[in-house]
C-alpha cells in the first residue's frame, strides 16, 4: 500500500512548541484569505505581500516614524499577511525573552506572588494582530503558572479586527486551558472616545513596538490626555514593560510619561544603548536583547510557507522573508 504523505503543515504542526502552533495556524489562515483575493495567482499574492512589505519597511524607519505612520494600511489583508508572516514570531518571541531576562522575570514572579486574588491582569496596549498576546501567553504557560491568566489587547479594531477573531479561534484549537482569557479591544490613542482602556485592574502593562509607532502624535492633547488617564488610573504596584526599537526620542518619551513610576531595570554600559534624558540631560544607558529565532530550538520557521512565497521561474530577488534577529530594547516600570 503506498504511504501517504504527512505534507509539510503536519510537520510544523507535530513538532511545533505551543505559541508556534497557533501563530502556524493563524497565519495560514490570512494566507488563505489573501489567495483567495486574488484567484490563486501565486504571483499576484506574493507581489502584493512584497509590496505590503515594502511599505512597511519603509515605514518604520526613524524618520518616517517621526514623522508619523498612522495612515498605515494594517487594515489591507496582504499588510496583515506581511506583518503576521515576517514580523509576529519575532515580536512574541521577543517579548517572551525580555520577559526571561533575569531582572524582569523576577519582578513578575514578584508581583504574581503578590497577587492575593490568583489571576493576572495583563494588558497589551498597541498589540497588533496579537503577537504581544502570544509571548505573554507562551512565557505564562512555560512558566508552570497556576492561577487564573487574563490578558487583554488594546489597538485599532479598524486595523486588525479580523486577525483578531482568527486568532481567537487558532487560540481555542490549540490551547485546551479555560484558566486563560484573551479578549481584544478597540483603542486609538488619538481617538476622544477610545482613548481610555479599562485598565484599571491590569497587573501588568506592555508596549511592544508600540510607542514608536505613537510618538509623532505626543503633542496631541487626545494622545496626552490617554497617557495621562493611563498612568492615572493604573493601580499601585502595576508594572509597565516598554519595549522596541532603540529609537532614542521614543524611550526619552515614554520616560518622561512613566516620570512618577520607579524604574525597575537600571541599564548598563554593556549594552552600548544610550539615550539623553531631556529633563536631567544625563546619558543612560538602556538594556537590550539580541533575539535570534534559529537559536530557539522549539520553533519551526514556516518552512512550508517559505515555499509558497517563492514566484516560480521569477529572477526578481523576492523579498518576503521572516524575521530572524534583531536587538530589542526594554525597560521595566512600577507604578
Ligand atoms: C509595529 S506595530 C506593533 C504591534 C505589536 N505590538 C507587535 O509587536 O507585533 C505598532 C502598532 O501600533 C498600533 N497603533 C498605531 N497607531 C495607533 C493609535 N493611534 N492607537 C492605537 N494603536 C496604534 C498599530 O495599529 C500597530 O498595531
Amino acid at each position: 500500500m503506498a504511504q501517504s504523505n504527512p505534507g509539510p503543515v503536519n510537520q510544523v504542526e507535530d513538532d511545533q512548541c505551543l505559541v508556534g502552533k497557533i501563530i502556524d495556524r493563524w497565519v495560514c489562515d490570512k494566507r488563505q484569505e489573501c489567495l483567495e483575493k486574488v484567484d490563486h495567482k501565486k504571483e499576484c499574492f506574493c507581489k502584493q505581500v512584497q509590496n505590503a512589505l515594502d511599505k512597511m519597511f519603509r515605514a518604520h524607519k526613524y524618520d518616517s516614524l517621526e514623522e508619523g505612520i498612522q495612515d498605515m494600511e494594517y487594515e489591507d489583508p496582504f499588510f496583515q499577511f506581511g506583518y503576521m508572516y515576517k514580523h509576529s514570531m519575532f515580536s512574541a518571541r521577543s517579548l517572551t525573552n525580555i520577559i526571561q531576562s533575569p531582572e524582569v522575570v523576577e519582578k513578575f514572579k514578584i508581583q504574581v506572588r503578590n497577587n492575593g486574588t490568583g489571576t493576572i491582569n495583563v494588558a497589551c496596549l498597541g498589540g497588533g494582530p496579537g503577537s504581544d498576546v502570544l509571548g505573554v501567553l507562551d512565557y505564562f504557560t512555560k512558566d508552570g503558572f497556576e492561577g487564573k491568566l487574563v490578558i487583554h489587547l488594546y489597538d485599532r479594531q479598524d486595523k486588525w479586527g479580523p486577525c483578531w477573531e482568527s486568532l481567537k479561534t487558532a487560540i481555542n484549537a490549540e490551547l485546551h486551558d479555560d484558566r486563560v482569557t484573551v479578549s481584544f479591544h478597540d483603542f486609538d490613542v488619538t481617538t476622544a472616545d477610545k482613548n481610555k482602556p479599562d485598565i484599571e485592574n491590569a497587573d501588568i502593562i506592555t508596549m511592544h513596538f508600540f510607542m514608536e509607532e505613537v510618538y509623532s502624535e505626543r503633542e496631541n492633547p487626545t494622545v496626552m490626555e490617554c497617557f495621562d488617564n493611563i498612568i492615572q488610573k493604573a493601580k499601585p504596584g502595576t508594572l509597565f514593560l516598554y519595549s522596541g526599537m532603540y529609537m532614542y526620542q521614543a524611550i526619552d518619551w515614554v520616560h518622561q510619561l512613566l516620570n512618577n513610576c520607579k524604574i525597575l531595570t537600571p541599564g548598563t554600559e554593556l549594552t552600548n544603548r544610550s539615550y539623553r534624558d531631556s529633563r536631567t540631560k544625563v546619558t543612560e544607558w538602556i538594556p537590550s536583547i539580541k533575539v535570534d529565532l534559529k537559536q530557539e530550538g522549539d520553533l519551526k520557521l514556516f518552512d512550508d510557507i517559505k515555499e509558497e512565497l517563492k514566484i516560480p521561474n521569477s529572477t526578481e530577488d523576492f523579498k518576503v522573508s521572516q524575521r530572524y534577529n534583531g536587538e530589542v530594547v526594554y525597560r521595566l516600570y512600577q507604578k
